[in-house]
């Protein structure tokens, strides 16, 4: 039988017609065998603010926690803001950073993915592996989805509509799966 593989994907823009969430959204039509996709909303998390977590952790950040907890691999799909990833992306990982002892993220298999300008988010994604390093978490090289001129790529919704950009992304997870698969010493 296939081993199951529960895939946690976020993506790092808000916005209801987001290239970067509907590339989530082809990967969850693209899934191989033995992988299942969950895409969650950061949009709840609050602004990070280390007074908060006297009371606990709000609401939001523990439920954000208790699923990467739950997951497998982490996919996380990027735009590029001001050659780095978008600060709502990073205020969600910095919370489920948090507190030290409980991060969410050591040795958590992670993709990549990113869809933006004509530099396909690689300035952004460079930045994100940094940040993956210093959690300790286990990124996948490659390959890499860098979607370049998404603008051509996607309807206005935010649907991916190119058909080589679905084969990076199906290439992408099933690489995702063999890495999990292998980090699990499977
Ligand atoms: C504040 C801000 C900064 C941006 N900076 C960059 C950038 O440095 N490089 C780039 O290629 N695109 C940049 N963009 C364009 C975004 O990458 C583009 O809006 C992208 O489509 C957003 O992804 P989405 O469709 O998933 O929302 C920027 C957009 C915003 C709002």
């Amino acid at each position: 039988m296939t081993e199951q593989i529960h895939v946690l994907g976020i993506s790092g823009s808000l916005r209801k017609s987001s290239n970067n969430t509907g590339l989530l959204r082809a990967a969850n039509e693209l899934l191989p065998a033995g992988m299942s996709l969950e895409i969650y909303d950061i949009s709840a998390i609050p602004l990070y603010n280390n007074d908060l977590l006297a009371d606990g952790l709000p609401p939001a950040v523990q439920e954000f926690k208790t699923r990467i907890a739950a997951a497998d691999a982490l996919l996380i799909t990027t735009p590029e803001y001001n050659y780095s990833i978008p600060g709502v992306l990073k205020n969600a990982i910095d919370w489920a950073s948090r507190p030290p002892n409980e991060s969410s993220f050591p040795g958590k298999p992670l993709a990549i993915m990113g869809a933006g300008g004509v530099m396909g988010t690689s300035r952004a994604q460079s930045h994100l592996r940094q940040i993956a390093s210093g959690l300790n978490m286990l990124a996948l090289n490659k390959p890499e989805v860098m979607v370049q001129r998404a603008w051509e790529k996607f309807d206005q919704h935010g649907n991916l509509t190119d058909d080589a950009t679905r084969q990076q992304v199906k290439d992408l997870l099933l690489a995702l799966r063999d890495w999990t698969l292998r980090l699990r010493g499977s």
